[in-house]
């Protein structure tokens, strides 16, 4: 029994090394406050996998300077589409990289209803993060009157086509699955519900596909799911072999939530 104990003791560290990593990601939104997250991150629990918090602009400074023990990484919720020049109220990816981003998130789809953005615009947006070697984590997702229409495949295939046109995989690009109807917006939504497992799987499958078309290499390309990640359904979600990370709003906001989260791996 001390024996198998032991053994157990021994190789658990190489297994670990041999699980596939995945990534999470909180996506604050326009949440907490710079004193606040400072407070969050020090109760953050250590993680075999990769952390990334996608804070609003302003907190970006301060919380860089508390990461690196704990290897947390840091994440712009937008980007410039152009390099620099007279574009009030713009952030450029040379100033993201300046800060400490080491992802950034490209058109998630409170952006793309908001603030009207297009996906020429987010292929403009991919190209500036590449070229500061930030990591874009394009978010595409179909509606629900899409999805009642049977469309999603279709969305899928005309948003990836279009947002990564002329794209050169240089660099690691995640691509978060958020269908828009299983993303609830913190204090809205309550009784939403994220997608099915099999949903989640098939959709994976099925951007996996698009990418093998439109690109001959896609070992840097992850695939990761969002829409209503909480500490209920995350192991759950995240053990799927298609699922290479989450993107978590809501359950990202709070400390106890996210910390299940990670320990959900
Ligand atoms: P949610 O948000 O986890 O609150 O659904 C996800 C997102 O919008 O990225």
């Amino acid at each position: 029994m001390r024996k198998q104990k032991s053994l157990k003791k021994l190789l658990w560290p190489n297994l670990i090394k041999f699980m596939p990593s995945k990534v999470i990601i909180a996506n604050w939104k326009m949440n907490l406050s710079v004193k606040k997250s400072l407070e969050f991150v020090r109760k953050i629990i250590k993680s075999q996998n990769e952390l990334v918090i996608a804070a609003p602009f302003t907190f970006l400074c301060e919380m860089s300077k508390h990461l690196k023990k704990k290897k947390i990484k840091l994440a712009g919720q937008n980007v410039s589409q152009f390099s620099e020049g007279a574009y009030t109220g713009d952030v450029s990816a040379k100033m993201l990289k300046e800060e400490g981003c080491t992802y950034c998130l490209v058109g998630h789809s409170e952006r793309r209803i908001y603030f009207k953005e297009t996906d020429s615009e987010i292929n403009g947006k991919i190209r500036q993060l590449l070229k500061y070697e930030i990591k874009p984590i394009l978010c595409v997702g179909e509606n629900y009157l899409q999805r009642k229409r049977k469309l999603t495949n279709s969305v899928l295939a005309k948003q990836l086509a279009k947002d990564l046109q002329g794209i050169k995989v240089s660099g690691e690009i995640l691509i978060a699955y958020e269908p828009i109807w299983a993303i609830s917006t913190f204090q809205e939504n309550k009784n939403k519900k994220a997608a099915s497992l099999e949903d989640i799987i098939s959709a994976h499958q099925r951007i996996k596909k698009i990418l093998q078309k439109l690109f001959k290499n896609t070992k840097k390309i992850k695939i990761i799911y969002g829409g209503t990640v909480t500490p209920l359904n995350s192991s759950q979600i995240l053990n799927l072999k298609e699922v290479e990370g989450v993107l978590v709003g809501g359950a990202s906001l709070k400390v106890p939530s996210l910390n299940a989260i990670i320990k959900a791996i």
